[in-house]
């Protein structure tokens, strides 16, 4: 089934304290593909919390881009729903999927997938409240003895959702382990809304294993994007085209490191900037010429001119 209104079947992944602004711009940049933020909690945003506000305010983003929400109330869905459209969402993703022990444990992310009646609630106040296509993102399942991620997309689908991604691990699993493409697949079959499969695509290859194995309408890609922005766009081109984008070359690595860090120091000020550039910066140079010692130096800058020059010096020397 088509997703409709979306430039590409392939999606960046909501990661928290990584897909800013700063990340969507670069990806952007880099080609097609749907862009999503990172998860923002409807409490937060409901007592207007001007961290949350920023996450989810992307109203001057010159493409369309999805806001996840999380959070435990229908209530307060609903509100933070009304408050999206003049944000500029292009849709809102709900998160039922994140495993981290202090939103567990109040009761939202993956422990939604054990309080379904609850999860209904959610997803039908949130359609209810805003003129925007609602998403849910969810797990395989709880653990390996409570996996019910076929009833639970079931439920989504009746609850209103325009469609669903399935992440192929348990809330237990975390992010270890190997994502189950037969969940996917299962959960695929069982519903009739498209279904975006999520866990492990590393290359424009493996997104077409995936797609041609579940039969899922859209990948989403995570963790494979760090220090690697053009694969989105490389599995969209190879997933509608068949056609095999190069590899970015040193030179290119080299501009769109700085890009981002300056995109990161305009956006968080010098210091923000500067420290949230770290682990990208790490992620962009992985496996280069003696990239841990440059890691090292990079880790005690604070300044973007010393950045970009550090930069310069080390990528002169990979360049040889
Ligand atoms: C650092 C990190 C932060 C994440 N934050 C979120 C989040 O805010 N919302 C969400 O739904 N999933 C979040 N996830 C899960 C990813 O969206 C994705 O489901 C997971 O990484 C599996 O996909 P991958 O194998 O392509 O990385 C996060 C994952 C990581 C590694």
């Amino acid at each position: 089934m088509a997703l409709d209104g979306f430039a590409s079947s392939v999606f960046m992944a909501p990661m928290a304290g990584i897909t800013d602004k700063p990340f969507r711009h670069i990806l952007h940049e880099c080609g097609v593909g749907n862009l999503m933020t990172e998860m923002v909690a409807v409490n937060a945003i409901q007592f207007k919390n001007p961290k949350s506000y920023q996450i989810a305010d992307v109203l001057d983003e010159p493409y369309p881009t999805v806001v996840q929400l999380m959070g435990n109330s229908p209530a307060l869905f609903a509100e933070a729903a009304q408050l999206m459209v003049d944000l500029g969402a292009k849709s809102i993703d709900i998160n039922m999927g994140c495993p981290v022990k202090k939103i567990v444990n109040n009761n939202a992310g993956s422990a939604l997938m054990k309080d379904m009646l609850l999860a209904s609630q959610i997803i039908e106040a949130t359609v209810k409240a805003s003129p925007l296509k609602v998403s849910v993102k969810f797990r395989k399942g709880w653990d390996n003895e409570h996996v019910n991620a076929v009833e639970f997309a079931r439920m989504c689908e009746q609850s209103g959702a325009s469609y669903i991604t399935v992440h192929g691990r348990t809330k237990a699993q975390g992010y270890s382990g190997v994502a189950d493409w037969d969940t996917i697949k299962a959960v695929k079959a069982a519903v009739k809304i498209p279904v975006i499969g999520n866990g492990d695509i590393d290359s424009p290859q493996k997104a077409k294993e995936m797609t041609a194995y579940s039969g899922v309408d859209g990948v989403m890609i995570g963790r494979a994007l760090l220090g690697n922005p053009w694969l989105l766009n490389a599995v969209h081109q190879y997933l509608s085209t068949g056609d095999e984008l190069p590899q970015p070359t040193i030179s290119q690595i080299k501009e769109m490191l700085l890009k981002h860090i300056r995109l990161l120091v305009e956006y968080y000020g010098e210091k923000g900037g500067m420290a949230i550039s770290r682990k990208h910066v790490s992620w962009y140079v992985k496996g280069l010429y003696e990239a841990k010692a440059f890691r090292e130096q990079y880790t005690k800058l604070n300044e973007l001119t010393a950045a970009v020059d550090l930069i310069e010096n080390f990528f002169a020397k990979v360049m040889l």
